[in-house]
């Protein structure tokens, strides 16, 4: 692996729950992000996904500075960027940019596209000295794939996949090391979205760019992220290399969300469990005891209720040796039912999911 640039330890963001409007009182924590790890290489991209709620954009926003973590490290270059402040803080900054999920309200209506991408410069003036100013916003449409006249109109006469360009070249106005992209095509049509996903591709070997890219469905990042990351409940419960997370799954909930992943291919798709998950997502107010997962998952045992499930490869996965070996936080992590890369095998119905279809 590339060295590290941005090294995440033990972050949690905990959101205090009150009461009382005079006298405020504090009655419990909303724990959005409850303790999570990972890194990221240079020129690398790391997947978040997870179902909505589950505190991916708490993530985000603590990476850029939006929001304070309650706890924990985020090492940029191997320095806490949580401990600085004044022009240290600022000169990171610089470097971790972000690009928001809804380009409809992301960008202000009222500023013209030149505005709105060159606004970072109004921090970092010795980016783009004035007089240099329009020239950068040009190539930055330019390089985003939107015609550089346009650089006088306004964010309502361009298309959602359009706006969602523009965001990126605000992102890229003060040539970052790091984009942190919180479910940047989520809100657009299907159609569009592999644009998009094409055109970051591209600036990401054009401009050595790290990504953080996040989702809620595993299809979007698989062919954009090197590494991925599941979260659930404020925690990652999966991670690994791509093809790893893809065709190896371990973790129930992983699983689960990949058997609903739609598949072009007629035969796998016949072939394929589908696992359905009881129940909803738990509050993040009343988090279970044990494996947040426990309450829907199907393999769930006494044990689960008891012991937190570290995030670490299975001991048997270890064993067994091989390049698949990966993190996951299950007490009965297995790499079944999932058969992706193999659709005619039949999985045993005592192996079967209680949920299964
Ligand atoms: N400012 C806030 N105050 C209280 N709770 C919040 C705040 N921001 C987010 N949350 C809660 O934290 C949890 C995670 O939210 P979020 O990070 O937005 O999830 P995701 O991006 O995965 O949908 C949700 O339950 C959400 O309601
Ligand atoms: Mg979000």
């Amino acid at each position: 692996m590339s060295e590290p640039i941005l090294e995440v330890e033990g972050l949690v963001k905990h959101y205090p729950l009150t009461r009382g409007v005079v006298f405020r009182k504090q009655v419990g924590a909303v724990r959005a992000v409850d303790g999570v790890d990972f890194h990221l290489g240079r020129g690398e991209t790391l997947g978040i996904v997870g179902e909505s709620g589950c505190g991916k954009s708490t993530v985000a926003k603590t990476l850029v500075n939006l929001e304070r973590p309650t706890a924990g490290s985020i090492r940029y270059k191997g320095e806490d960027i949580t401990r600085l402040s004044g022009k240290a803080l600022k000169s990171v900054r610089r470097n971790i940019q972000m690009v928001f999920q809804d380009p409809y309200t992301s960008l202000n209506p009222r500023m013209t596209v030149g505005d709105i991408i060159g606004e970072p410069y109004d921090i970092h003036p010795e980016v783009a000295p004035k007089g240099d100013r329009r020239r950068k916003v040009q190539d930055l449409l330019d390089v985003v794939g939107l015609n550089p006249e346009y650089i006088n109109r306004y964010p309502h006469q361009f298309s959602g996949g359009q706006r969602q360009r523009i965001g990126i070249a605000r992102g890229l106005a003060l040539r970052p090391e790091i984009i942190v992209a919180d479910e940047p095509v989520s809100a657009l049509d299907v159609s569009v979205q592999a644009q998009v996903i094409n055109l970051m591709d591209r600036l990401q070997s054009e401009f050595d760019l790290a990504y953080i890219f996040i989702a809620h469905d595993l299809s979007i990042v698989r062919h954009i992220s090197d590494r991925v990351a599941v979260m659930y409940l404020g925690r990652i419960v999966e991670t690994g290399r791509d093809a790893e997370i893809y065709d190896h799954p371990t973790h129930p909930y992983t699983q689960a969300l990949l058997s609903a992943v739609p598949v072009p291919d007629p035969e796998a798709r016949e072939h394929r469990e589908r696992i359905i998950l009881s129940g909803d997502v738990p509050s993040p107010t009343n988090i279970p005891s044990g494996c947040r997962f426990r309450t829907r998952c199907w393999k769930a045992q006494e044990r689960c209720a008891l012991e937190v499930p570290a995030l670490a490869v299975p001991a048997w996965f270890e064993a067994a040796g091989g390049p698949a070996a990966h993190d996951s936080a299950c007490h009965f992590a297995a790499t079944v039912p999932i058969r992706r890369s193999a659709p005619g095998q039949v999985v045993p119905p005592e192996e079967r999911p209680g949920g299964t279809v």
